[in-house]
């Protein structure tokens, strides 16, 4: 027997060894010859920094897409910096950036993400920050079946409605109770946004909670800062050892001290409200909502993924579609012919009607309104940054393994070759026929390739329905001074202070 198997090992093993011997000798070949190819290539052009930290220093402001670009003018559409002891390759134009999201995305599908990143996705949990893999490939297919893909969108249309309804009516009551007075857009929109997304993510809106283990009552509004204002802070906190991986076993006490208290705050609330959320699903009461639908579809995730997932539905819908909506109100506010325009068409399709969801694709001008404010206040001003994990090529430069890529969509919807007057907003440069007026990726704001924003469709209904019913209801007007107030604020474009605006029904 034993003999048998010897044998058979040897007539197997024989042919092993030598297709072995062979595949090596291929291997052995073909990387050198990517070698000896990747020689001939140039690397990106290098931005001149300091020893040791690199360009660190160039980009303390906070607003790294400005510098981006701006640099871009000088050394092209690709370049190379370096933070510290890492090499980060910026993409600044539309060709390469779609070149790295869609023809190297093999090359370069994984994230690299921040430490403080790390700690707030629970180590890539969330479908935005999971790399490129079967689990990805899993929570992705969720969210779209039960959320964001155009049927799940169908199924949640009700609560658009209702949320477009009271926005409306909030603005009514305000400007009968003090006409002359500005409202405060982003404190309505924000609000009735928040109890969107979770009717959406888990079938109810909260008044307030019992947290268990925060052991105390907490209102709706803590509840919005503990789960959406303070990660999109906590998102930004920087950590020197980011930098300098060598250091990292040098402890950074206040930062893991802030992002930990960050951390365990939102894991006690989202505990406290899918408990709540089980107890209605055991009794029988469901609803159709992302928990009601990993619970009964999805027995292979654990408690923590779940949990993870919830909170990205929540998190990525009360964010970005408010930063696009103020921006768009803001423009119009102060641009009154233009804003007469946008009325008046709504008033040729709908009459005395409201607008409805149905109508969007009969109102180009809408549609522009909204692109036009993505391209020039995109609200996710840099793709959270990829990692090349292997050599690559973009833009006719080598990029070596082990790059970290930062796509500028600032950068690209600024590109003074694509766009004429790129500093100007203005939506009639859509309106040339060119391209679809549903066409959801006419700016880079939604990414591109594999990795394309799941959440676009949500994000154009919402806030084409809300700026189309407020310009048809009330006449905008900035409240005098706020015409100078548009800097940003955070890792998404925000409106560095709110927009206050004198509004007049228009009956
Ligand atoms: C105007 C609003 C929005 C903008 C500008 C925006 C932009 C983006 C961008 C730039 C990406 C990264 C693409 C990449 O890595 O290549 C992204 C990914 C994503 N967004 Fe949005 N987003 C918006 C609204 C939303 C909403 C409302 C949701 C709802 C939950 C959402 C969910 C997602 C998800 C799940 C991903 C990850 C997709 C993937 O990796 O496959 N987004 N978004």
């Amino acid at each position: 027997m034993e003999a048998l198997q010897l044998g058979t090992a040897i007539t197997v093993g024989g042919p092993a060894v030598a297709l072995g011997g062979i595949t090596l000798f291929f291997l052995k070949t073909y990387i050198n010859d990517q070698k000896r190819r990747y020689a001939s290539i140039p690397l990106p052009p290098e931005v001149p920094g300091l020893p040791v930290i690199g360009n660190l220093l160039q980009l303390k402001e906070k607003k790294p897409h400005k510098t981006f670009a701006k640099w871009a003018e000088t050394y092209g559409p690709v370049y190379s910096i370096k933070t510290g002891a890492n090499t980060m390759v910026v993409l600044n134009s539309n060709d390469v950036a779609k070149e790295a999201m869609v023809t190297r995305y093999s090359s370069i599908s994984s994230r690299k993400l921040s430490n403080a990143l790390k700690i707030l996705t629970s180590d890539k949990s969330i479908v935005a920050m999971s790399d490129y893999n079967e689990y990805y490939k899993t929570v992705k297919r969720h969210i779209l079946t039960s959320t964001l893909g155009s049927n799940a969108q169908k199924r949640h249309h009700i609560h658009r409605d209702i949320m477009i309804d009271s926005i409306t009516k909030q603005f009514r009551t305000l400007v009968e109770a003090h006409p002359s007075e500005a409202v405060n857009f982003r404190k309505v929109f924000q609000s009735e946004l928040f109890g969107l997304s979770l009717k959406q993510a888990i079938g109810k809106d909260i008044g307030s909670i019992y947290v268990e283990e925060l052991g105390t009552v907490l209102s709706r509004d803590e509840i919005f800062e503990i789960l959406v204002i303070d990660p999109m802070e906590g998102a930004i906190e920087v950590d020197w050892r980011d930098f300098f991986p060598y250091l990292k076993w040098i402890p950074n006490r206040s930062f893991e001290k802030r992002l930990q208290q960050m951390y365990s705050r939102r894991e006690a609330v989202m505990k406290a409200i899918i408990k709540a959320h089980m107890k209605r699903i055991a009794s029988g009461d469901e609803i159709n909502c992302y928990l009601d639908y990993l619970v009964s579809e999805s027995n292979t995730l654990t408690e923590q993924q779940m949990l993870m997932l919830i909170w990205e539905a929540i998190i990525e819908s009360s964010d970005t579609t408010a930063v696009v909506t103020e921006w768009a109100m803001y423009e119009l506010s102060r641009n009154p012919e233009k804003q007469n325009r946008l009325c008046q068409e709504i008033q040729n399709i709908c009459g005395f009607d409201k607008i409805t969801e149905d109508k969007l694709c009969r109102l180009p001008y809408l549609s522009a309104v909204f692109h036009e404010t993505l391209r020039k206040h995109s609200p996710v001003p840099i793709v959270p940054l990829r990692y090349a994990h292997e050599d690559a090529q973009l833009g006719g430069y080598h990029i070596p393994a082990g790059s970290e890529i930062a796509i500028n969509i600032y950068g690209c919807n600024m590109d003074k070759k694509i766009w004429d007057c790129p500093e100007e907003w203005n939506p009639e440069r859509f309106l040339d026929g060119k391209s679809d007026s549903m066409d959801l990726h006419k700016t880079m704001a939604f990414g591109g390739g594999k990795r394309v924003c799941a959440g676009a469709l949500q994000a154009m209904v919402i806030s084409c329905m809300a700026i189309g019913r407020l310009v048809q209801e009330f006449k905008w007007k900035l409240k005098d001074g706020e015409k100078e107030n548009a800097d940003t604020l955070g890792l998404t474009n925000t409106k560095l202070h709110p927009l206050l605006s004198i509004i007049e029904p228009r009956n």
